[in-house]
């Protein structure tokens, strides 16, 4: 049997239709559209094309964006003091500090001096509290792990009850995930199980598993036999493994032996084109949303 695709690129288009709908709306009825600001700071390639797809996609969408270039050598009190700006900037409902940040700059203090209510990436320790106890206290689930649980809910799959096995601790994926799915409610209501590096039996865990959720990093770690019949895998992986010589694109591969384990699961993400496309897209929600909170809408 071959399982069902979880297509995230086919999703994106779904959620970012609803959302150029709602914006319209708010527009039409309060005059205003989200503002979103994207600070990147020195040239990392990969960090400049995240960037420039995040400000795409927000146009696409129909918010105001704003990208916020700052040179390699900015000091510390002076990437501060611009967060500080957008913090009062009335026209700005997200802002988003691409990551990671040079050396000489403390990843903690900047995510920490973005207001809690404009931390579209719900990376502040405020977000990660309100997370934590859940139910109307979140107010910006993290991006990847809000499209981890947006597909698994759009799929059809049962959370409820369900034995989740997440593998990764990670604070951006595999932690929160973890809290999202054990949370009382729709799309949740999970008995939940994260595995890491030193978890003893790693795959005896994994074969329990009704929904595998596989953020390590390790390309092919999970192998077909660890993987429950019919069960939902989600692969969060994104590792390049060598370079396609005719096309110069770099060729990816997920934590999870794709081909082998789409003949046993039940539903599977590929990879690319099942996890990617859907953190920008839940970064846009977002946005929406702390625009809607700020509205009473
Ligand atoms: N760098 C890689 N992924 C992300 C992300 O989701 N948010 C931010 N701010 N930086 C990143």
């Amino acid at each position: 049997m071959s399982a069902k695709l979880i297509k995230g690129t086919e999703i994106r288009e779904k959620i970012l239709e609803e959302i150029t709908k709602e914006v319209a709306e708010i527009k039409e009825k309060h005059g205003v559209v989200p503002g979103l600001v994207t600070i990147l700071v020195g040239e990392n390639p990969a960090s400049i094309s995240y960037v420039t797809l995040k400000i795409k996609t927000a146009h696409r969408v129909g918010f105001t964006e704003i990208q916020d270039t700052q040179s390699e050598d900015i000091s510390e009190p002076d990437l501060l003091a611009l967060i500080d700006k957008y913090n009062n900037d009335d026209s700005i409902n997200g802002i988003l500090v691409q990551l990671p940040l040079p050396k000489h700059i403390d990843e903690k203090k900047v995510l920490n001096a973005i207001d809690p209510d404009k931390d579209v990436d719900g990376f502040h320790p405020v977000n990660v509290g309100r997370l934590m106890i859940g139910g109307n206290e979140v107010k910006f689930p993290p991006c990847t792990p809000a499209g981890i649980q947006e597909m698994i809910v759009r799929a059809g799959v049962e959370t409820s009850g369900a034995e989740v096995v997440v593998v990764g601790r990670s604070n951006i994926v595999g932690k929160p995930i973890a809290n999202m799915m054990l949370q009382k409610g729709p799309g949740a209501n999970s008995t939940v199980t994260i595995v890491h590096t030193r978890t003893k039996d790693l795959a005896g865990h994994c074969k329990r598993a009704d929904i595998l959720i596989v953020a390590a990093g390790v390309p092919g770690l999970v192998k077909p036999e660890w993987i429950k019949p019919g069960s939902c895998v989600i692969d969060v992986g994104v590792n390049r493994i060598g370079m396609n010589e005719k096309t110069g694109k770099a060729i990816l591969r997920g934590d999870v032996d794709f081909d082998a384990a789409k003949e046993i699961a039940g539903s599977i993400t590929p990879v690319p084109g099942g996890v990617g496309p859907m953190t920008i897209t839940m970064l846009m929600r977002n946005t929406l949303k702390s625009l809607k909170f700020k509205l009473g809408a």
